[in-house]
């Protein structure tokens, strides 16, 4: 403790305005109290305040008492973990990162580290980031890897290897795509949560995992961070709490494809994109459908096997011909989760990969099934669409601390 600041009256830059400025870093010594005022628990009062990095008010992109919409926080991805509403993004975004950990953890799942460089195209979309040496030295060889190499798209195929040896696996790590993601929703770069459970029967083995992990993650951020979200569903995204009040409160219905398109085609809303069997459901679909379902989260299950990579298990449903996927749509992002029960039949596995030519690339895989194949599904979430989801945020770029996309520039 020593004497109060007599410093606050200072004046730097010029003698313009004080060195205490709104954006200075600062190092306070003094009592922190009891507050008499209802909305804060404590205050402190200071006896020395010490200004340790100024800040000039005037160049400082962010003002006193003024709350800065998103979208202009988003221009300077350097400085906007300063703002209080970042800040708080920031930590709600780590404690559902523990949340989720937690939740597996506690129910026997195992943490694989699946890799990030990779020669597989999970999703066969083709939306490969390609990974080459950028040293000299390694010019002349075709590959460093010897193969081509990419950065994954998804950690699936590695947790299906580690489900052979273990019943419940997950994985939650970075994922690149390199779509147009000039979108709300996409990223070039993301965090994906990836769950794999052997020993299915069915849809709902892996439905019930999905929607567990989407409450207990959701209750816990409540819980754990709830001045922070007060912040958001007050300040930044009004009225979203009820949202997300709703969704806890309903158990997540289930509809399928086919039931999903004739309510499309019932509706008279004038959509951009078909609405025939067959078509893939866009988000214009995908948002009409939660708001038909109550606006709460929602499965979609059974897919047109045409629709569906390789690994989707085939329902043999014909003449709708239906493999075992489902999506989960949430209010105001659409799909948060896409999952299936995969192929594990060796003879239908193996004339699939042959039809479009994939056989000799994955004759490993099909070794799983060779060897000891047990039925088995899994999903994968989007980290950042399931912030947008709890918190309103209606741009994904606005849930990750560096976002990565198309014709932007790196930090
Ligand atoms: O539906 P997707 O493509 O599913 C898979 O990758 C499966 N192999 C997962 C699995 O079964 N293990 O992606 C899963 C989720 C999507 O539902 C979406 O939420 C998110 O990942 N996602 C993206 N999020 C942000 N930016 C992008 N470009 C995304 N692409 C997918
Ligand atoms: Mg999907």
């Amino acid at each position: 403790m020593g004497a109060p600041c007599s410093r606050y009256d200072c004046c730097h830059f010029g003698a313009e305005y004080p060195l205490l400025t709104f954006g200075s870093a600062v190092e306070i010594t003094g009592i922190l109290k009891k507050s008499p005022h209802e909305k804060q628990p404590v205050e402190l009062e200071a006896n020395q305040i010490r200004v340790v990095g100024e800040c000039n008010p005037v160049d400082f992109p962010f003002k006193v008492k003024k709350r800065h919409s998103l979208e202009y926080l988003r221009q300077f991805p350097h400085l906007r973990c300063r703002t209080n509403s970042f800040s708080s993004l920031l930590r709600i975004r780590s404690e559902a990162t523990a949340a989720i950990h937690s939740y597996f953890k506690s129910n026997g799942f195992v943490q694989i580290h699946t890799p990030t460089i990779t020669s597989n195209d999970c999703e066969g979309a083709g939306e490969l980031f390609q990974v080459e040496s950028s040293n000299p030295l390694h010019a002349e060889e075709d590959n460093f890897f010897s193969v081509p190499a990419f950065l994954t798209v998804s950690g699936q195929l590695h947790l299906e290897v580690m489900s052979g040896a273990f019943s419940r696996v997950y994985t939650f790590g970075p994922t690149f795509r390199a779509e147009n993601s000039q979108s709300r929703r996409h990223l070039a770069e993301f965090y994906m949560v990836e769950a794999e459970v052997s020993f299915t029967q069915s849809l709902e083995d892996l439905t019930k995992v999905m929607e567990d992990m989407f409450r207990s993650a959701t209750e816990h951020v409540l819980a754990q961070c709830a001045d922070d979200v007060d912040l958001f569903h007050k300040h930044v995204t009004p009225g979203h709490r009820e949202t997300v009040d709703a969704m806890l409160k309903n158990r997540f219905p289930v509809i399928s494809y086919t039931e999903a398109i004739d309510i499309l085609q019932r509706s008279s809303e004038a959509f951009l994109f078909p609405t025939e069997w067959g078509c893939d459901l866009q988000t214009e679909h995908e948002k009409y459908l939660v708001k038909h379902c109550g606006n709460i989260p929602v499965f979609v299950t059974d897919y047109p096997y045409a629709l569906k990579p390789f690994y989707a298990r085939d329902n043999q449903d014909r003449p709708n011909h239906t493999a075992a996927a489902v999506d989960l749509l949430v209010p105001g992002v659409g799909e948060l989760c896409g999952g299936s029960l995969r192929e594990e039949r060796l003879h239908l596995l193996q004339s699939r990969l042959e039809q479009v030519g994939l056989e000799d690339i994955y004759s490993w895989y099909l070794d799983l099934r060779r060897f000891g194949s047990v039925p088995h599904g899994g999903f994968g979430l989007g980290f950042e669409r399931y912030l947008q989801c709890i918190l309103g945020v209606d741009n994904i770029k606005d849930v990750i601390p560096f976002p990565r996309f198309s014709r932007s520039c790196l930090l």
